[in-house]
């Protein structure tokens, strides 16, 4: 996700900003900038798509230097990566930097268009830079507050007035920022790495919570004005460490950011009204059949979206592999609409099915979490997963937020339809705004995860069995353990075990049964009872309570509308693999012979 950085010292800001800015490549960024108070007292910008080499390059150009500033790494979630969307923003005599998302910016700008202003960028952050403007009569705290009042979504901004030289203000909401202390300097950043090499004496911002840091000095209020002490940190953190955010590692801390992720790709995508991409779908109605295309992971993604979308809306779904698809020579026609997912957006063989729909005239949709990536350019229509880069291997937080889009395609095409009863539609609705607290608790019960890999880490091999959404589901519960553990594994629908698979269950064979949906829970009952009577030890992952005697380990998930379920059911299911693959001596981050993206065929 971005990165912001903030310098007010004695010192010059510029090399201190970009240098900042530096040690927050890890979090990922296509394009950057600073601004600068100048010795004359006013502000400057210097930003640029691509690289940090590039905005170094031309601030040497510019000669710009001063003693505060404000510097930005852009991750592009609104609008593509390019020099007018990347930070800083100005709107009068506001300066502003930022990193979250704005889920009303939408309704904001068409206020303030109204109003006469000029958007020059296609961001979200501009709304608040204009806001703030707005709002900026004597006092800027209170522009400030006002501006928070009526924002909604995640922020962290570092904000800069023409008028109060070296001065920057710093206030958050659901995105981080720190403010490292050092002697006659004070440095704000999204994360700890940034000021390391300066300091390691820091603030957590709270939650509302001003900064006011002015002259190498910061002090703290709230929105009542009132003044206030806070305790100072010491960071104990390595460099390496600490870009991790104290987590061992990316996928771990990745998996952790999910309540995160899934809140940023849901709840921008909601109305006030309870309508649905909004935004992003115009029209719906030329679509009589889809066909979800991806590979690995995504692919699973579309499992789960073909089992909500033939459920709900009633238009028939097909899943395929991206390798096989592009040379297939499939059946295609009108009314088809062809369902890109890919995180990186890069994928050679997903990047050739959206040539081969353009060739033949197929409506394309990617579901992609790059910004700007080649599959996001080439599709007709792209709905963004929000959730910020990824960097382990193994997809965690990318792909609950593809299942996460794809059950908001299916609602907005149930909808649209009319194939879904507003009790059902608003239950579904309701049920996707307490995700992201969901999530978390299933998070909270780590150790629970953590004990059971260190009971099955040993195993030779281990099934995954479920029915219907959970038969879906389980395919990437069984990926995510191969993948990084190297343990073999096999998912397969509970059902058909018994032609065939069952021969391999034995005394002691690990099977990873779940059941989230009421309809399938005996069936799936019975399936378990077929393994566990051939020696099988079973995990039973499910929110229904039982009677139990038929398993012998259980993951118990929180309850939620069992439609959404699979998105909970799927992060104990990381976790495990996770753990498993530690207590295995692996290489989690970087599985062998795995690459991020893969773009070859
Ligand atoms: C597995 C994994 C892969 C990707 C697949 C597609 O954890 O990450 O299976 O899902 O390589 O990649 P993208 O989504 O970038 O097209």
């Amino acid at each position: 996700m971005c990165g912001i950085v903030g310098y007010s010292g004695k010192r010059d800001a510029v090399g201190l900003l970009t240098s900042g800015l530096s040690k927050l490549e890890y979090r990922g960024y296509d394009s950057a900038g600073i601004a600068v108070c100048k010795a004359d007292g006013t502000v400057e910008m210097v930003k640029s798509k691509g690289r940090l080499a590039i905005l170094e390059e031309k601030l040497a150009n510019k000669g710009l230097s001063g003693n505060a500033g404000i510097g930005h790494t852009r991750w592009a979630t609104h609008g593509e990566p390019s020099d007018a969307n990347s930070h800083p923003h100005r709107s009068g005599r506001v300066t502003l930097v930022h990193n979250g998302i704005i889920e009303n910016y939408m309704q904001l700008k068409e206020e303030l268009i109204a109003e006469g202003k000029v958007f020059l960028s296609d961001t979200d952050t501009e709304v608040v830079v204009a806001l703030i403007d707005r709002f900026y009569e004597e006092d800027p705290i209170e522009a400030i507050y006002k501006t928070t009042a009526v924002i909604r979504g995640s922020y962290a901004l570092g904000v800069m007035f023409d008028d109060i030289p070296n001065t920057i203000y710093a206030i958050r909401k659901d995105s981080p920022l720190v403010i490292g202390v050092g002697k006659d300097e004070v440095i704000i950043a999204s994360d700890i790495p940034a000021f390391l090499s300066e300091t390691r004496d820091y603030y957590l911002l709270d939650e509302g919570e001003l900064a006011i840091v002015r002259d190498g000095t910061v002090s703290f209020c709230d929105a009542t004005l009132a003044e206030h002490k806070k305790e100072l940190l010491t960071a104990s953190w390595d460099v390496e460490a600490a870009e991790k955010g104290g987590y061992p590692h990316f996928m771990l801390k990745e998996m952790h950011e999910q309540p995160k992720t899934l809140k940023d790709t849901v709840f921008p995508r909601i109305d006030e009204a309870g309508n649905i991409l909004k935004n992003e779908l115009k029209d719906t109605s030329y679509i009589k059949r889809i066909h979800i295309v991806g590979c690995g992971s995504a692919m699973h993604a579309g499992l789960l979206g073909k089992a909500f979308i033939e459920k709900y809306a009633r238009v028939p779904v097909s899943v395929e592999i991206a390798s096989e698809f592009r040379y297939a020579n499939p059946v295609l026609g009108e009314g088809d609409v062809i369902v890109l997912i890919s995180q990186s957006g890069e994928t050679a063989d997903s990047l050739a099915v959206i040539k081969l729909a353009k060739e033949l005239n197929i409506p394309t949709v990617g579901i992609v979490n790059v910004v700007g990536s080649s599959i996001a350019r080439a599709a007709d229509t792209v709905i963004y997963t929000n959730a910020g880069p990824e960097i382990a291997v193994a997809t965690t937080k990318a792909y609950t937020a593809q299942v996460s889009v794809l059950y908001l395609l299916g609602l907005r095409l149930a909808a649209d339809r009319g194939t879904i009863g507003t009790a059902d539609y608003n239950a579904i609705v309701e049920a996707l705004k307490l995700l992201p607290e969901a999530a978390k608790k299933v998070l909270e019960n780590e150790e629970h995860y953590k004990e059971l890999a260190k009971e099955y880490f040993e195993a030779r091999d281990m099934f995954f069995i479920g029915r219907g959404q959970d038969s879906a589901l389980c395919c990437e519960g069984s990926l995510k353990l191969k993948e990084i553990s190297y343990m073999h594994s096999e998912a397969y629908a509970a059902g058909e075990l018994k032609h065939g698979t069952i021969s391999l269950i034995s005394e002691g064979v690990p099977v990873v049964a779940v059941a989230t949906t009421e309809a399938m829970f005996e069936k799936t009952v019975s399936n378990i009872k077929e393994v566990t009577s051939r020696g099988a030890d079973v995990i039973f992952v499910t929110q229904f309570d039982d009677v139990g005697g038929f398993y012998k380990d259980k993951i118990a998930l929180p309850a939620i509308h069992e439609a959404i379920m699979p998105i909970l059911a799927i992060i104990p299911l990381q976790l495990f693999a996770y753990y498993v693959s530690i207590e295995r001596g692996c290489d989690v981050d970087k599985p062998r012979n795995l690459a991020k993206s893969v773009t070859v065929e």
